[in-house]
């Protein structure tokens, strides 16, 4: 089968502001001639996201959410954006399952599930994301909760992203040794046979949770490891581009 598309993806949380889409013509600039065979998505807040498709207009930036409603069709639901208004705005993608969204609203795997098939349903590609706390790593119990996240909130559909994200490794330094990060992708992908059968093959599958300039290049090297989910390192344009250089599929 054909391999897989790199796919490198900044989430900016709710960092930046208009004139920080400024960066995406930087970024642009850096990495055009090198990411021709990489998916380079940027997330910002939900209200940029219609002036950041704009300003990528004419570049190969892909533009996406960082959540969506789980409701697909038009509803009596106030402050929530659906994944139809989000690709109406200029949405391509779409991150659901955050862990800093199941931790601050106690979203479950149930209700990930549901924002991953309404965005399936608005033509959005969902990247789902899976990890476990340093609780959970330090009782040896990595294989059961990632496994139970991606059966439960993984719809059984090959245009799914998954993005393991341990919790321990978000928003500080430390990352998984490159053997950890293989094991748990292998786990993942395993996971996924359960419901697509060799279409599991397809199914992209990034790392995130502290990668960097200094990193990527590492991460990047990880036996199945499709890309990366970047938070701070993903908000400069000189730090996104210097990762998405460090991807062995980018010309130099
Ligand atoms: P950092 O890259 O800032 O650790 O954040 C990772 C993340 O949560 C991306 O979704």
């Amino acid at each position: 089968m054909a391999a897989r598309r790199p796919l490198i993806a900044g989430n900016w949380k709710m960092f930046g502001r208009r004139a920080s889409l400024g960066e995406l013509s930087q970024l642009w600039a850096a990495v055009a001639d090198a990411a021709a065979g990489i998916d380079v998505l940027i997330c910002p807040p939900a209200p940029y996201i219609q002036n950041a498709a704009w300003a990528a207009r004419e570049t190969g930036l892909l533009i996406g959410a960082q959540d969506c409603s789980p409701a697909a069709d038009d509803a009596a639901r106030t402050g929530e954006v659906s994944a139809a208004m989000l690709k109406d705005a200029g949405a391509r993608y779409v991150i659901v399952g955050h862990s800093e969204r199941r931790a601050l609203h106690g979203e479950g795997n149930a209700l990930v599930r549901q924002k991953a098939d309404a965005a399936l349903a608005a033509g959005l590609t969902p990247i789902i994301c899976v990890g476990e706390t340093q609780a959970e790593r330090a009782a040896g119990r990595v294989a059961e909760i990632v496994g139970v996240q991606v059966r439960e909130s993984a719809p059984a559909d090959p245009r799914i992203v998954i993005a393991y994200e341990p919790v321990w490794a978000i928003g500080g330094t430390a990352t998984p040794t490159i053997p950890e990060i293989a094991e748990v992708h292998a786990l993942i992908r395993e996971n996924l046979r359960a419901s697509l059968s060799g279409e599991a093959n397809g199914v992209r599958i990034l790392y995130g949770g502290s990668v960097g300039p200094k990193n990527a290049a590492e991460v990047f090297s990880a036996e199945g490891v499709d890309g990366a989910l970047v938070g701070r390192a993903s908000l400069k344009a000189a730090d996104f581009s210097a990762i998405i250089l460090g991807h062995p599929a980018a010309r130099t």
